[in-house]
């Protein structure tokens, strides 16, 4: 009897990784072709055109919503799901409702970028879109809020060890509130718009709310949880760490009020207090966790960090400077490629292989290569933007469409990478296949 409940808590751990592998998957998927190929594509257009001004705004947007949620949003709702896995037998309706949300959160998400495309039955694509994100987010924060609920003691647990809990919290709120804002704007768009691409202003205070209170909060969730294991640091602050999540909603609220130099104030603010809390640049007291990644793994986690500064300075030169979008372009690619995609390139590769059915990383050379390409993609495309679209230095705009090239050579790495570790045996079968072949 006993051995047969183990068997079948076992089976619903691998029903609910099987489940995580597809998140993660679609995720690569919407990264890849909606989101890379089609920012690349807008780029290289901008660059002909030596303007972005004449670039249609739905397919810049239909490249930012495929990268956030198509992207960013399944990973983050796949290692969610997963983390129901670590609770036992709890798990057994928990995959049923990973595939109901898969199936909604994916369509919402393809028929976005469709109608943005194509411009097709966008009236009423547009709500429906957004709404059926909504409708598998919720079903996911339902069934996560109820383990955590039945699963965490009352009280208990070091401040610290609960501070991370926190950022994640808050990081899936302002997912919440960013997808509740995206339905109400395009049923708006929808009814009194000429067509599927959010107005420019209102485009932008939505973007604050799509980045900074989502995926950058619930990165320090995420770091706040692993860095002080994979790198070794001393554990975050939690004080500071608080006080930077309340410094953001403030800087979120600013920017949502159109008091943009308030808001880009508070952001750096907000940023400067997180790695203060979460001690990024502290000497590590143990040494680093790098079995199976890249050794420079913790050079980069911390280059990110410095690319988190840099994109929140760059707003606050934007709120006081920009005259053609290109510091805000410099500020939202410093934070979306080099602060949130080199956190996931390096957290992924390192903890992925294992969620993704106990696995182990193909290649740390391939780690290091998507990387490396990555961050001199990005260096390479803030600074041509900020000279290039600003006028202050046209002769960077041939810079660009090679910035692009060499990151949609990144995220291929990092797909393929990824793509080969899943094809791959789980590690204790590999070790067995070894032994009986050696
Ligand atoms: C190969 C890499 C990429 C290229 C070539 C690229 C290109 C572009 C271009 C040309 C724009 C138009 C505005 C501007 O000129 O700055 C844009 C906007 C944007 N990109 Fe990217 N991008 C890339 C990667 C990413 C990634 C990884 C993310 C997110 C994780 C992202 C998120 C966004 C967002 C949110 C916008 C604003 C969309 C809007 O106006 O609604 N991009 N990108």
């Amino acid at each position: 009897m006993q051995t047969e409940h183990i068997e079948a808590i076992k089976r619903h751990e691998a029903a609910l990784q099987r489940a995580v592998t597809v998140w993660i998957s679609t995720g690569l998927l919407f990264m890849l072709l909606p989101g890379t190929f089609l920012g690349a594509w807008n780029l290289i257009e901008i660059s002909d055109a030596r303007t972005a001004a004449r670039l249609d705004p739905a397919w810049i947007q239909a490249h930012g919503h495929a990268q956030i949620f198509g992207w960013i949003g399944s990973f983050i709702l796949g290692i969610g799901f997963y983390s129901l896995s670590k609770m036992g037998g709890a798990a057994r309706f928990a995959v049923s409702r990973a595939w109901t949300s898969w199936i909604l959160w994916t369509a919402g998400v393809s028929l976005r970028w469709a109608a943005n495309l194509w411009h097709w039955h966008w009236r009423a694509l547009l709500p429906l879109s957004a709404a059926l994100e909504l409708a598998g987010f919720i079903i996911f924060f339902a069934t996560v809020s109820r383990h955590r609920a039945a699963k965490t003691p009352a009280a208990g647990g070091a401040p610290e060890s609960r501070v991370w809990m926190a950022a994640v919290i808050a990081g899936s709120i302002g997912f919440m509130l960013s997808l509740v804002a995206n339905l109400l704007v395009v049923v708006q768009a929808a009814v009194h718009g000429s067509g599927p691409a959010i107005p420019h202003a209102m485009n932008q205070r939505l973007l604050a709310l799509f980045t900074w209170a989502f995926p950058v909060v619930t990165i320090w969730g995420f770091s706040a949880r692993w860095l002080p294991v994979f790198l070794g640091l001393p554990s975050p602050a939690p004080r500071p760490l608080i006080a930077a999540l309340l410094v953001n909603v403030v800087a979120v609220a600013a920017a949502l009020a159109d008091m943009w130099i308030l808001a880009t104030i508070l952001f750096l603010a907000g940023s400067a207090l997180a790695v203060a809390a979460l001690r990024v640049f502290r000497r590590s007291v143990r040494p680093a966790k790098i079995t199976g990644v890249h050794p420079s793994f913790p050079a980069f986690v911390r280059s990110a960090y410095v690319w988190l500064l840099a994109s929140a300075a760059l707003s606050l030169a934007a709120a006081g400077w920009d005259r053609a979008g290109g510091l805000w372009g410099a500020s939202r690619h410093a934070l979306t490629v080099g602060y949130i995609s080199t956190m996931v390139f390096a957290i992924g590769q390192r903890v992925l292989p294992a969620f993704c059915g106990m696995r182990v990383l193909f290649s740390p050379r391939l780690m290091f290569a998507s990387l490396a390409l990555l961050n001199a993609g990005c260096a390479m495309r803030v600074i041509s933007e900020t000279g290039a679209y600003e006028g202050y230095l046209p002769s960077l705009w041939p810079l660009l469409p090679l910035s692009a090239v060499i990151e949609m050579t990144a995220v291929t790495v990092f797909a393929a990478n990824l793509a080969l570790t899943f094809m791959q045996p789980p590690a204790h079968l590999r070790a067995q296949l070894s032994a009986a072949s050696g």
